[in-house]
């Protein structure tokens, strides 16, 4: 028995019945891998759509609520939906009639429209922040709140939580390894040395935290409220409050990134805790699955970040590309703020998932597996280890790769679809009982076959 108190002998086993089995039953899909090899490198669009744990990668045909179809007609109950993209439910009729609406009506034009106006408001009274801009995608909202915020304060250094993912902004990848901040190996083709200006701490370490801001160098902290990336890891009790005091004693600021943790509710994780961060990032589900970001800033910083632009000289800021907060972006999150993102939406989801988070704990237990269970709000996750982990390099050292896709792929070939990367699973508002349960037997039967009891 491993860590994990399963058998990676037994694991491999499954692995390998699994891939049989979903060779057997993708046939179609696995002619459109070898016709994609042609032209697509990796075989696929973006290279790590080749990170599932399917031998090859499945096609899809239909994506509708909480379901997909692939191309062999196989149609699975979508727990990953997107990781976040489409945690409203693929496809949702609102944005899609507004997108019907607004396609004949202009798609770009570099100008704002009047859903500018009013995505800005509902951002405002959603978030609690009152101003405003927007990205296409959550990964171009850091790096220009970084931008924004290097300029604004006149600090160089970015400060970071070991283990976080924010999109691929360079700057952010600095881990801790034997604890000290080492640049990534996997990122490619990056010449700085970004250990240079990013400081990494674990989470919920306020020593190393006050001890990282003392230099009095940090422009801001960006942090997600509940790590998400690395599997989870929460915040402990009273956290976040004594983080906010120490990150603006020492003049720095803090920037939220809400992209997953907008699970919690329709103001993400801080509004739903009383938290009050300098600047907030949202992305993923804000245009219902199309793309499109946004980020806040409190008035303090919004007038200095504008000071910083006005006093600097004219032409290009680094900040922003030409389609972002283009007609069709902002009525696909106008759609969402009004009819998706609501505080009634949340409530079934979070219900939902609650029952979802109940169960995996209710199979996990019958297996006697050391697994835990976290949840916030509309995602939950199971993680390879017995107690929560309280920082990235727990959480780390809890995951199990040959494990998990192993379970991903039993999982898929029983007809659910969980995230690629750890053990995530979301709710979407067309998520069912059914669905669930679905799920949990699904795991069930896996977790037996595991322990050789099939
Ligand atoms: C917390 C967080 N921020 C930002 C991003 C980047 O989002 P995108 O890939 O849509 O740019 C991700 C992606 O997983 C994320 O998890």
């Amino acid at each position: 028995m491993n860590h994990a108190g399963v058998s990676p002998e037994r694991t491999r086993a499954l692995a390998q019945a699994e891939r049989a089995r979903y060779e057997a039953a993708n046939p179609r899909s696995c002619a459109l891998a070898t016709r994609a090899a042609e032209h697509l490198m990796f075989g696929v669009p973006l290279h790590w759509m080749n990170d599932w744990a399917t031998p090859f990668p499945l096609h899809m045909a239909h994506a509708e609520g909480a379901r997909v179809t692939d191309v062999d007609g196989n149609e699975r109950v979508d727990f990953c939906l997107g990781d976040t993209g489409a945690m409203f439910g693929h496809s949702p009729a609102p944005v899609v009639a507004a997108l019907q609406r607004q396609a004949a009506r202009g798609l770009t034009t570099m100008l704002p429209s009047e859903d500018a106006v009013v995505v800005s408001g509902l951002l405002a009274e959603r978030f609690g922040l009152p101003m405003w801009q927007f990205a296409m995608t959550a990964t171009d909202a850091n790096r220009f709140v970084l931008r924004w915020l290097r300029a604004a304060t006149g600090r160089k250094v970015l400060l970071v939580f070991n283990g976080c993912y924010h999109g691929t902004i360079d700057d952010a990848f600095v881990h801790l390894v034997d604890g000290r901040p080492r640049q990534r190996d996997s990122l490619l083709g990056q010449v700085h040395d970004l250990t240079a200006t990013t400081r990494v701490v674990e989470f919920n370490d306020l020593a190393a935290l006050d001890a990282a801001l003392a230099p009095g160098d940090v422009a801001c902290v960006l942090a997600e409220p509940v790590m998400t990336n690395i599997g989870m890891v929460l915040p402990e009790p009273g956290f976040w409050r004594q983080a906010i005091e120490i990150i603006h004693r020492h003049g720095a600021k803090l920037v939220m990134d809400e992209t997953h943790t907008i699970s919690s509710g329709p103001g993400g994780y801080a509004r739903a805790h009383g938290l009050t961060p300098d600047a907030v990032v949202v992305g993923k589900p804000l245009g219902g699955g199309m793309p499109c970001a946004a980020y806040g800033f409190s008035a303090e910083l919004a007038a200095r970040a504008e000071a910083a632009k006005r006093a600097a000289p004219p032409g290009h800021s680094g900040i922003g590309t030409t389609l972002t907060a283009n007609l069709l972006a902002m009525a696909a999150m106008r759609a969402t703020l009004n009819e998706l993102m609501t505080p009634a939406v949340f409530v079934a989801l979070h219900a939902r998932c609650t029952r979802l988070a109940e169960g995996l704990r209710a199979v996990i237990a019958r297996h006697g597996l050391p697994w835990c269970v976290t949840q916030v709000g509309a995602r939950c996750e199971f993680q390879f280890c017995a107690t929560p982990p309280r920082n990235g390099s727990e959480a780390a050292a809890a995951m199990d790769a040959v494990l998990e896709q192993a379970l991903h792929l039993a999982l898929l070939n029983r007809g659910v679809l969980i995230t690629p990367f750890h053990n995530m699973m979301l709710v979407c508002p067309e998520t069912t009982d059914a669905d669930v349960d679905h799920l949990l037997v699904a795991l069930d039967e896996v977790l037996s076959a595991l322990a050789g009891l099939e």
